[in-house]
């Protein structure tokens, strides 16, 4: 039954040459819709010297400048619409953790591409109608709650709107009305199940069979973890506000090899994070993303900063990308070595002894950066194992990444928890 074929939509079926000159169209009309009916954009591929009707080809693609954050920032907050505003049904913001957020609009039409997107993402993830969806993203301005729950109710699934938070009643919610699939960031699907174990239940007793995680990156480990300690099938879903919201990839639960990128809808590149150069299928650098059908904010060669490589489809038509590394904002340069919380949480989740918990402390020592791993002890592990644990954790990370940290094995529950997406890194270090 997975990923049979009778479960796809139309734009699953494509073949590859048709996926391809349906996007060539798409691509075509995105870039006049952008050029006609926003000024940045007329001003930036001016500037450039291109044009619309330059791009014949969809490699012609790389010949259009980015856009990038600082873009969207300054033509806060309508500036980059590309409708009149009484087209717009609904605003969605970013977070961003500094300065102004990003405002995004959605015309019906871009409204319902999401849930049709979120719906394939979910079948794609082993949903199916009539399954019953908790939705433990939040809801809001951020695009989790909201782009989930349409999307489950697309599908034809029943939706319990839990947003985030109240942590010991979503256990509750989900002991009493049993779904069948969570929708929820990683780092609170692990808080989640601490409050199952504090409660005394089993979550490998639920009725949840999936779990769809995403909105922050995560490990292989990570995965195994939630997988073992309450037997589902986790995948990942991948998506951010500018393009859509969640729903741009996601993985195929038959295959959990990485995400199908709905290419029919969000034209994928990957290029060099310095130079700006598109890189060739395989290599690791910077997704940017050309949204191909979006009418009240179109999207030209936007810069994610998330950085991943994108690979040959497999249980779909579609490229994937593989599990995002990290955001090129959240790498720490550490003594000239490069380095990603993903890194740590690979080694601190293979690390006996203690919790999946962690955060990343960054201090400076005089004139140089250093960095602290503070981990979680496991309720049962001694001083003798603790110690172990911290020796482990730092020789991984000097012998994998390179570079000297300091380990410390903190008091199990002392971390704080994530009720969203998690931060790891708290940065001490002085201001320049
Ligand atoms: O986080 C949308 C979303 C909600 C995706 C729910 C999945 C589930 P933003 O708040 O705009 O939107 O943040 C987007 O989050 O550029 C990535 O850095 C990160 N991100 C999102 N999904 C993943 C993922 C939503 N699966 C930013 N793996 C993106 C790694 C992810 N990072």
């Amino acid at each position: 039954m997975r990923g049979a074929q009778d479960f796809l939509d139309e734009g699953e079926r494509l073949d590859v040459d048709a996926l391809r000159a349906l996007q060539l169209d798409r691509l075509r009309a995105s870039l006049r819709h952008a050029y006609t009916h926003v000024p940045f954009y007329r001003e930036s591929f001016d500037k450039a010297g291109v044009h619309p009707d330059d791009c014949r080809d969809l490699a012609d693609l790389s010949r259009f400048p980015f856009t990038t954050k600082a873009d969207l920032r300054e033509h806060y907050p309508y500036g980059m619409f590309a409708v009149p505003r009484d087209r717009i049904r609904r605003i969605h913001a970013s977070s961003g953790t500094t300065g102004r957020p990003t405002v995004v609009g959605y015309t019906e039409n871009d409204l319902s591409l999401w849930a049709d997107m979120v719906a394939r993402s979910l079948r794609a993830a082993g949903g199916r109608p009539g399954d019953t969806v908790h939705v433990a993203y939040g809801y809001g301005l951020f695009t989790g709650g909201l782009g989930a729950h349409y999307g489950a109710e697309r599908l034809g699934c029943t939706v319990i709107p839990a947003s985030g938070g109240m942590t010991s009643r979503q256990v509750q919610l989900i002991q009493d009305l049993k779904p069948g699939v969570v929708m929820v960031t990683p780092s609170y699907m692990l808080t989640l199940l601490d409050e199952f174990e504090r409660q005394g239940v089993d979550p490998r007793g639920t009725s949840l069979r999936v779990g769809v995680f995403g909105a922050e990156p995560w490990t292989e480990e990570m995965r195994r973890e939630i997988e073992e300690r309450c037997a589902i099938d986790a995948v990942d879903i991948y998506g951010l506000s500018e393009v859509i919201g969640p729903g741009v990839a996601q993985e195929c639960v038959e295959t959990k090899d990485g995400l199908h990128i709905w290419e029919d809808h969000f034209y994928p590149e990957v290029v060099d994070p310095i130079t700006g150069e598109v890189l060739p299928e395989g290599e690791e650098g910077e997704l940017v993303f050309t949204s191909l059908t979006k009418e009240a904010m179109p999207v030209i060669r936007y810069r994610t900063r998330d950085l991943t490589r994108l690979l040959p489809g497999t249980a779909r038509v579609f490229r994937r990308m593989r599990k995002v590394t990290g955001r090129s904002d959240d790498m720490v340069i550490l003594r000239g070595v490069n380095l990603f919380p993903t890194q740590i949480e690979e080694i601190v989740l293979r690390t006996p002894g203690v919790a999946p918990h962690f955060q990343l402390r960054l201090t400076r020592e005089g004139r140089l950066d250093a960095l602290t791993v503070r981990a979680e002890a496991r309720p049962d592990a001694g001083p003798e194992s603790r110690e172990a644990a911290a020796r482990a954790i730092a020789a991984a990370v000097k012998d994998g990444i390179g570079v000297s940290v300091a380990v410390e094995i903190v008091e199990p529950e002392s971390l704080e928890r994530s009720v969203g997406k998690i931060r790891r890194i708290v940065d001490l270090r002085p201001r320049r």
